[in-house]
């Protein structure tokens, strides 16, 4: 593949672990367990054809509203694969990222979390970035209340961008979402502006290395314009 069909960013909006997890009688949490196994099926597809940055929304700042019990194993989940997996992917030169506002995480997981920051901070290979209590909305705010208590009276796109958990990412060239739903559940709203937009019916535990390969083809097969004309 040429460099320009490779995307530099992929952003992924995990979602059917509930409903995968139905169709097979299971409880929802084996879907979420699975939908673990799909993530790093799905890292490792896009960190072998040279994916720098891959995204992943895993809890939103609405999914506080799920029952407690849900949220209690989506936490375990999130602690378990931070002390097992995060670490193996710092020796392996990943970097990892969180965007969210980690303050209303668990202590338990934001400890966990605060060591694979420490981990990588030396390393330079593909960035793993995790949206954990994220949302767009909520971002923005506290984005332009960062930039307002430093003191500006008046902001340049340049200043938010530099301002948001994003700030030294590029913008997602693809933004994909499982399990056929069409929308962005407050997602990356202001990173968006130019994403291609990927819609697949599989639910996320089913994504695989040809999921991945398929949306490359996807991407590929589209005419990117930036409000310019068709390239000739
Ligand atoms: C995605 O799967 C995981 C999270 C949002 C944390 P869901 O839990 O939303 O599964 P469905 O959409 O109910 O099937
Ligand atoms: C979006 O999925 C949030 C994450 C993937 C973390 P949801 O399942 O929470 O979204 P809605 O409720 O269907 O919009
Ligand atoms: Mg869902």
């Amino acid at each position: 593949m040429d460099n320009e069909s490779i995307p530099k960013h992929i952003a992924f909006i995990m979602d059917g672990n509930g409903r995968w997890a139905k169709a097979r009688h299971m409880p929802r949490k084996y879907g979420h367990k699975h939908g673990v196994d799909a993530m790093k099926r799905v890292i490792a597809a896009c960190a072998s054809i040279g994916i720098e940055i891959i995204s992943i929304y895993a809890f939103s700042t609405e999914n506080w509203s799920r029952p407690q019990d849900e949220i209690d194993e989506l936490f375990k989940l999130v602690k378990r694969f931070a002390d097992k997996e995060l670490v193996e992917y710092a020796k392996d030169n990943y970097q990892v990222r969180f965007m969210g506002d980690l303050r209303r995480l668990p202590d338990d997981v934001r400890l966990s979390l605060d060591k694979i920051s420490d981990a990588v901070k030396d390393n330079s290979g593909t960035i793993i970035n995790i949206g954990l209590n994220y949302g767009s909305r909520d971002e923005i705010v506290r984005a332009v209340n960062s930039l307002i208590s430093s003191g500006r009276d008046s902001v340049s796109v340049s200043d938010i961008n530099a301002a948001l958990d994003t700030c030294d990412l590029c913008d997602p060239d693809i933004i994909v979402r499982a399990s056929g739903e069409k929308r962005l559940s407050n997602f990356m709203l202001w990173q968006a502006a130019y994403s291609e937009f990927i819609f697949i019916d599989d639910y996320w535990p089913d994504f695989t290395e040809e999921t991945v390969n398929r949306i490359i083809s996807e991407y590929r097969s589209r005419d990117r314009r930036y409000g310019g004309l068709k390239k000739a």
